[in-house]
């Protein structure tokens, strides 16, 4: 007889109070006041990139069986609502910081209409076509069930979530803006909740089933890459983890927290996915001259950027209420 499948997420809570992130405490005039440094701006694009590719990855997910449960498909409706928001919050960060590459259509105020970047978008999907390395995965597994192959996107999710609050965290300590920090740490309130979701239906069909306890370190071990790769090349991932982890002590001790919260689901003890990566990371930098751009940084000045008004974004101004949970 089957167990049911107890997931630890209250999920009613979460569907009632999503919403687009808040964005109103941003004081967007101020944002080119404040200098960036070329890492800083490459995280930031890397950032919106993966944020606006979600629903790419939500169709390649809705393609698998994870599609037949009515509460993955419930979360997922509003999660990919909410990764849109963060992706249009990076865009209008860089933008107010006078950042638009490639040129993009204005209106005639000079505001920006929604979406944002659609040259940028349309490049990026053609160029890449499909959204990560689990593609294959349903003809290869036929034959597990449901709930068990599930455990692995679930997971997989989970990881994805926490290894970008982590990296936003990251950002935090490497970047010197407070607007940046502001939005960082609201964005950071999303992913937690979309990684506790994850963590939580991964963990209750882990904890219920030792064929997904299986599955699940399988694919991790042979198909985990880091968030963004496949959208991004090799060298602007190793680029990433090197400028947001590989600067010092407390840049590892981040990647080992998050390789902790991974070996503490069942199945996935002893797991160090993300510092075995970093090491890889540095390894290639250390044998291959100027790979990954590992240099002392570089400050861009807002004003180098040729932009001398920049409209505020508008699309924020409504926000007020601050959401109880
Ligand atoms: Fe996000
Ligand atoms: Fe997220």
């Amino acid at each position: 007889m089957a167990q049911p499948t107890i997931v630890e997420f209250d999920l009613d809570r979460y569907l009632r109070n999503s919403k687009k992130v808040d964005l109103s405490g941003i004081d967007w005039s101020s944002i080119p006041d404040r200098a960036l440094s070329d890492g800083d701006v490459m995280c930031l694009h890397y950032m919106m990139d993966i944020e606006t590719h979600t629903v790419i990855y939500l169709r390649d997910l809705l393609a698998t069986r994870v599609a037949a449960d009515p509460q993955i498909t419930a979360f997922l409706s509003c999660w990919v609502y909410e990764e849109l928001w963060h992706g249009e919050a990076f865009s209008d960060f860089l933008r107010a910081y006078g950042i638009e590459v490639p040129a993009e259509p204005k209106l005639p105020d000079g505001s920006t209409a929604m979406p944002t970047r659609p040259n940028r978008w349309r490049d990026l999907r053609v160029r890449m076509g499909v959204g990560n390395g689990l593609g294959l995965l349903p003809t290869m597994l036929g034959s597990i069930a449901t709930r068990d192959f599930a455990a692995i996107h679930m997971m997989w999710g989970a990881v994805n979530e926490l290894t970008t609050l982590t990296g936003y965290h990251a950002l935090i300590r490497r970047s010197n803006h407070p607007e940046l920090h502001k939005l960082l740490r609201k964005v950071i309130r999303d992913e937690r909740r979309h990684f506790a979701f994850y963590r939580a239906q991964a963990r209750a069909r882990m904890e219920r089933s030792r064929t997904a306890r299986r599955l699940v370190r399988w694919a991790l071990n042979r198909l985990w890459t880091p968030v963004g790769a496949g959208v991004k090349t090799e060298e602007e991932v190793d680029a990433l983890a090197i400028y947001l982890f590989g600067d010092g002590p407390e840049g590892r001790e981040q990647m080992r927290e998050i390789d902790r919260t991974i070996a503490a689901v069942p199945g996935l003890e002893g797991m160090t996915l993300l510092e075995d990566y970093l090491d890889r990371a540095l390894d290639r930098a250390a044998t291959r001259p100027g790979w990954a751009g590992v240099a002392p940084p570089r400050l861009i000045p807002a004003a180098s950027n040729g932009h001398s008004h920049v409209p505020e974004p508008t699309h924020w101004a409504q926000l007020g209420a601050v959401r109880d949970d």
